[in-house]
């Protein structure tokens, strides 16, 4: 059987380029679209150094109608879609909530116009805990109700699954599945690929790292004052490449030959939740390098707490954690050393 082929948008990113790894080494061929616009093409070289591949790779913006149907037109039989490409920063979406709805949501629905176009009918969908918002019960499920939406990036992700939930009720043979991220933090163990961001780290564990590698003299921790067990706020850490492992998982699932279902949704978190110093304090302890911070004010939108019930995804796509919090903070220390070095 020919290998099934997969394009994933947003290949260049962070979780993207983790998941073009194993998807390769699943035995699918993979497709990039990406538009660089918060990655720098590097991952190209360490998806190599890694897969042996060179994977081919289309700067295009995925919701730009011609662009897409033009690689559809030229890379044949396309088997599913796994969308990563979105802009993720939270306090940029405050700010500018249209440039969010616009390419996160519009950008949506001329892809899926698109894959329908050519009879790509499966669809994997990037999307955030940050739906969840303030939940009152922890850990949260799938089942659990959406709280409070504390930004329009969140919103754009809750948009973007009841799209998809609409249009695979529909008529239409498309078949999709959401995948509801935690913190993605950590690299892969090659210390080939790993978090580059373009823009300033805002999430902890970039922070943390460029801040114990000199590139920024010290950094605050959002608040000490939470009714949690040491006044910080507890997350759910999971290692990117268990995050990437899911989505071959699903996208298997979903390209079996018997599967029958038109919408589904994953939790992608390690169930381990993590007060910000148990993070800084396993950095320390792992890597023998303790970074400045101070104590400040708490940041504006910040849940106290949010933490996964990971059952389904382990019994129903048979995910089995690699990683643990030891592992990303010392993968990531790796990475930004290694970077640092390429500087
Ligand atoms: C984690 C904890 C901060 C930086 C974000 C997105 C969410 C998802 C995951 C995409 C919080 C504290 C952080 C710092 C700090 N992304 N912190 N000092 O906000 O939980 O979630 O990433 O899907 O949508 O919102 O991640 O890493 O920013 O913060 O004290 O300099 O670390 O207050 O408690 P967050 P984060």
């Amino acid at each position: 059987m020919p290998r099934q082929k997969i394009i994933v948008t947003g290949g260049c990113g962070y979780i993207g380029s983790h998941t073009v790894v194993e998807l390769i080494q699943a035995g699918f061929r993979v497709v990039i679209i990406d538009n660089l616009s918060n990655s720098d093409g590097s991952a190209l070289e360490g998806i190599k150094a890694i897969t042996g591949e060179d994977v081919p790779f289309y700067m295009i913006d995925s919701g730009d109608k011609n662009a897409v149907s033009e690689v559809f037109s030229q890379e044949g039989r396309i088997d599913g879609i796994i969308h990563f490409a979105a802009y993720k920063a939270v306090n940029e979406s405050v700010e500018f909530p249209l440039k969010y709805y616009s390419n996160n949501v519009k950008g949506l629905i001329n892809l899926l116009e698109c894959a329908i176009d050519h009879d790509c009918n499966r669809f994997l969908f990037s999307s955030s805990c940050s739906v969840y918002g303030d939940a009152d019960k922890l850990p949260v499920s799938e089942l659990s109700p959406l709280g409070e939406i504390r930004s329009p990036y969140a919103r754009t992700k809750l948009m973007c699954e009841d799209i998809l939930r609409d249009l695979s009720s529909s008529d239409t043979q498309m078949k999709s599945v959401v995948l509801r991220y935690f913190n993605p933090a950590g690299a892969h163990p090659s210390n080939e690929i790993g978090e580059s961001p373009t823009i300033n780290a805002s999430n902890l564990v970039p922070v943390i790292t460029e801040t114990a590698i000199g590139k920024r003299p010290e950094f605050t921790v959002f608040g000490n004052d939470y009714d949690t067990r040491d006044g910080t706020c507890i997350r759910d850490y999971i290692h990117v490449s268990d995050i990437a492992n899911a989505h071959v998982l699903a996208i298997k699932k979903m390209l079996s030959h018997d599967y029958a279902q038109p919408f589904d949704l994953y939790n992608l978190g390690s169930a381990r939740g993590n007060t910000v110093l148990e993070v800084i304090s396993a950095f320390e302890q792992v890597n023998g390098v303790s970074p400045n911070y101070i104590i400040g004010p708490r940041r504006a939108g910040d849940v106290i707490a949010v933490y996964a019930d990971n059952s389904k995804s382990k019994n129903q796509l048979g995910w089995n954690l690699k990683y643990t919090l030891d592992d990303i903070v010392r993968t990531a220390w790796q990475w930004e050393l290694k970077r640092s070095r390429k500087k």
